[in-house]
């Protein structure tokens, strides 16, 4: 019988598959062994993608102390990876407070390296003890909060991978692009063809959603407050409205800002009888779910899937509460495995750079090396079956 773990393995399996260049990585990285010796502290989503990062940083040599991120750890991914190079420390229940004792106990190992998603892992190692040589920060929210409230006192160089134009491109653009609009597909079983989808935000996510609804048949209205970026979708063939113009007509409302209360309530009550709301940004208020839950609470209809019958009389369904919908929804496994694998690679080639003893890096956050971006990108390419055209002469 298929057991969490085996069925684990089998994910991981296929996900390496997938996995190309961080595959390429592995086994340069096991004979070179750049992180002999070197103890990586680790907070990321424990899941087959992060699985095999984590092989690769094991097969360079280092020995991985993990926690995952928000109550994301998959156990059976967590009890596949275990061994005595790597230890999660996770249990099934944690809370809040498990998770910052997790967090201190992996400061207080006092790793060489640590790569953080969203920077308390990096913060909780600022306080005491041997600093880490170096550290990598997935998020951009993350890097506020060390080039804001921790200024001038990071003596270690951060590189922060969100900053990547390769990763805004394959990852947020077209990787959350493919699974924001596959997920609410696969949630509602309802098509985009000819239907008035409202995005919310032409950021690098907005842009995705944009492209791929399109892709699907939708008419896409963009609702977006820079006036920049609003030109741009506008030049990208897409009408721009104000919120409560595009509204008006929605029939699937996609939100991709990362700021809370996007779409509040009156809007919504605005909205015609039956719009499908769904959000794609980190926080989960950018749609006002609870404000409308308390006027009309939720029906579920089907997983990750409610409706609620207004006071005005229409009806409005909600997926996955307003939660991160590609992530959080019944069944939402994230970006594509081949979207991560051009993330993950940055992770695993960047945390070599902040040992590499030919280089000097300055402390404090920074951007992913030009070399590296340039070797990641010309290795995405080839395993896509392209490839750049190289130097002019
Ligand atoms: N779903 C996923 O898997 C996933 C992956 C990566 C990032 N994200 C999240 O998606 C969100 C957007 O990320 P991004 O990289 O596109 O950011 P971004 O900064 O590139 O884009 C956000 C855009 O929203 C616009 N905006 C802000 N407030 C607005 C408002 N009230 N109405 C309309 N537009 C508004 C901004 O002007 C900006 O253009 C963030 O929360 C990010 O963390 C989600």
């Amino acid at each position: 019988m298929a057991t969490e773990r085996s069925v684990a393995e089998g994910r991981i399996a296929w996900t390496r598959r997938h996995m190309p260049v961080l595959v390429e990585t592995m086994a340069e990285f096991s004979v070179r062994r750049p992180f002999e010796g070197i103890t990586v502290g680790f907070r990321l989503h424990i899941e087959p993608k992060t699985a095999v990062l984590i092989e690769t940083l094991i097969a360079g040599g280092a020995r991985i102390i993990a926690m995952g991120n928000d109550g994301t750890t998959q156990f059976g991914t967590a009890e596949a990876l275990s061994s005595p190079k790597c230890e999660i420390l996770d249990r099934p229940g944690d809370g809040p407070e498990a998770a910052l004792a997790n967090l201190d106990q992996i400061a207080s190992a006092e790793p060489d390296l640590v790569l953080d998603n969203g920077a308390e892992l990096i913060v909780a190692c600022l306080g005491g003890g041997r600093p880490p040589r170096g550290a990598t920060e997935e998020t951009t929210s993350g890097s506020f909060l060390l080039r804001e409230r921790h200024a001038g006192q990071i003596e270690f160089p951060i590189i922060v991978i969100n900053d990547s134009p390769l990763k805004s491109i394959v990852e947020n653009k077209h990787g959350v692009g493919e699974s924001v609009v596959d997920t609410v597909v696969r949630v509602t079983n309802v098509s985009f063809h000819k239907k008035h989808v409202v995005v919310y935000g032409y950021g690098w996510c907005g842009k995705g959603i944009a492209l791929y609804a399109d892709r699907r048949g939708a008419d896409v209205t963009v609702v977006e407050v820079d006036p920049i970026k609003a030109l741009e979708a506008a030049m990208d063939g897409f009408d721009v409205a104000d919120s409560t113009t595009a509204a008006a007509t929605a029939q699937i409302v996609i939100t991709a800002t990362g700021r809370p209360d996007v779409v509040d309530f009156d809007v919504i009550e605005k909205m015609p009888d039956g719009v499908l709301l769904a959000n794609a940004g980190h926080v989960d208020t950018e749609i006002a779910i609870r404000t409308m839950e308390r006027a009309a609470p939720g029906i579920q209809l089907a997983p990750s899937l409610k409706r609620h019958d207004l006071p005005n009389g229409k009806s409005v369904f909600s997926i996955a509460d307003g939660k991160i919908v590609n992530l959080a929804a019944d069944g939402g496994i994230g970006n594509p495995i081949e979207a991560m694998d051009l993330g993950l690679t940055l992770q695993a080639r960047s945390l070599a750079v902040l040992i590499d003893p030919t280089l000097d890096l300055q402390p404090g956050p920074q951007a992913v090396p030009d070399a590296v971006n340039a070797r990641v990108a010309a290795a995405v390419l080839r395993s896509m079956g392209q490839q750049p055209a190289g130097p002019r002469g």
